[in-house]
């Protein structure tokens, strides 16, 4: 088939390449034009484990284009994929202005029936609007339909939460788009869920603030551990095992963070609110989320008393292992408050320096783990990457001022570190 995905950021890039992956001809757009410059040098601006070597063989093998024209992405293709940003407005609601502009392009664009699909995460009712603002700025009278197929890949494993999902969900108002989206997704052989625009749009919301929901339960769980010397790893393990409950997103720590979960959780509360139904559960979700914080920075001071020309070493800056994403990740809130105390950071990730540098020049960035934890007054550690699950503690240890880790992700064995001589402060055990 023949696509346009309009929006090439993590998502829109990789839906895109995975499309040309599965044998179709796929134009990818973004009104970025250094980012399409780059993307058309065979640079990828994102790192995102396998995607530039898929970038490159569908490249050479002629199946993907990239423009900062939608008009010309419009003219040759049937479907056109809406993959641009939803941010939040600062009332929490999603700001769905990038939505109306790139509709309103198409619209202008259309010259025979093409089928439009919101893949960016929109509250519901947004597919009517979409469809209300083509009919409305469309030169001729030409038929087309709206869809709505939410993404749930996740950065860090994109590719293969794009090519495996555990379902995909569209939301048609006309048997040709459905027929044109079950013919698409045929070779991925996931079950697909098919029903109305608005049920496929809460479908999204609902599932982001589902699992929001489950991480605020244990990070609350596991301050109760805290309170009374309870382990919540072996809570979550013990909870885990009954597959109605599951043990995924049972990891306590520092609380979510990125580019989705925050957003949408607060969009959905706005939304919800907008049409009369007061979703305070999921207000609670966005506290708890907050206060994880606040208690993760209560913990650093407690155990450092005044922070002024402390020397603190973070590992981990990107919000989750295997991502560059820097996008509401904790390490952002917890440095600048540290920074605000008069603290002097040293900071290691694998992937987001240059991104960490851009937000704060004055950080000091490390080379690798050992670099930043030199003649350190303590080791924070914000994100779990392999990297860090590996370090040689023994070596670390030496070249610390202090030996004090406060790991925010639960990422070593309390008795170990016990025993190799760490004051070792960790979330709920
Ligand atoms: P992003 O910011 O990485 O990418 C959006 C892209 O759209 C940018 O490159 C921007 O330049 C481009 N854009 C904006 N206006 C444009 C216009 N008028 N014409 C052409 N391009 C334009 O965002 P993202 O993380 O890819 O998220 C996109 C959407 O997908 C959001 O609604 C998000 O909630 C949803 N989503 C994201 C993820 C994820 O893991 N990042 C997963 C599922 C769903
Ligand atoms: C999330 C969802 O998992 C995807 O299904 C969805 O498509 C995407 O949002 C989206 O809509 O954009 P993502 O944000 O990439 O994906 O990453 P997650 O792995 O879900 O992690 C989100 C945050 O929750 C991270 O900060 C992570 O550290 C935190 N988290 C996750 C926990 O604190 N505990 C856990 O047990 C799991």
């Amino acid at each position: 088939m023949n696509i346009a995905i309009i929006g090439s950021g993590y998502v829109g890039l990789v839906t895109g390449t995975c499309f040309a992956e599965l044998g179709n001809t796929v134009i990818c757009v973004d009104n970025n034009s250094e980012k399409i410059a780059m993307l058309s040098n065979g640079i990828v601006p994102i790192y995102e484990p396998g995607l530039s070597e898929m970038i490159t063989n569908s490249v050479k093998r002629g199946r993907l284009m990239f423009t900062t024209s939608i008009k010309n992405a419009v003219a040759s293709s049937d479907i056109i994929f809406i993959c641009v940003g939803t941010p939040p407005k600062e009332s929490g609601e999603a700001d769905l202005s990038y939505v109306e502009n790139v509709s309103k392009e198409i619209a202008r664009h259309i010259d025979k029936y093409k089928l439009i699909v919101e893949k960016s995460t929109v509250p519901v009712e947004t597919g009517e609007k979409v469809a209300k603002t083509i009919k409305s700025n469309q030169i001729a009278n030409i038929e087309f339909d709206v869809a709505s197929n939410p993404e749930f890949l996740r950065e860090g494993t994109a590719i293969a939460d794009f090519m495996n999902p555990d379902r995909i969900v569209i939301g048609v108002e006309s048997e040709k788009s459905e027929q044109i989206l079950r013919e698409l997704y045929a070779p991925l052989k996931a079950p697909i869920v098919v029903t109305d625009i608005k049920s496929a749009e809460i479908i999204k919301h609902a599932s982001n603030s589902f699992l929001a929901a489950k991480i605020s339960f244990i990070n609350a769980v596991a301050n109760i551990c805290e309170l009374t010397g309870a382990n919540v790893e072996k809570v979550a393990e013990g909870m885990g095992y009954d597959k109605r409950i599951g043990r995924s997103f049972l990891n306590a720590g520092l609380g979510y963070g990125g580019s989705c979960f925050p957003k949408d959780v607060s969009a959905f509360c706005s939304i919800s609110r907008k049409l009369g139904y007061d979703f305070t559960l999921l207000d609670t979700v966005q506290e708890i989320n907050e206060k994880q914080m606040r208690i993760f920075l209560k913990k650093v001071e407690d155990a450092l008393w005044n922070l002024k020309s402390k020397k603190i070493c973070v590992l981990g800056l990107s919000f989750k292992p295997n991502t560059d994403d820097l996008r509401e990740a904790p390490s952002i809130r917890v440095i600048s408050a540290l920074q605000k105390e008069g603290a002097i950071i040293h900071a290691y990730d694998p992937k987001a320096m240059e991104k960490l540098n851009e937000i704060f020049p004055d950080v000091k960035i490390a080379n690798n783990s050992y670099e930043a934890a030199q003649d350190s007054d303590a080791v924070l550690i914000l994100t779990e990457w392999n990297e860090f699950k590996e370090i040689d503690l023994v070596r670390l240890k030496r070249l610390m001022k202090r030996p004090l880790i406060i790991d925010g992700r639960n990422i070593y064995d309390p008795e170990k570190m016990n025993e190799l001589g760490f004051e070792y402060i960790s979330m709920g055990r």
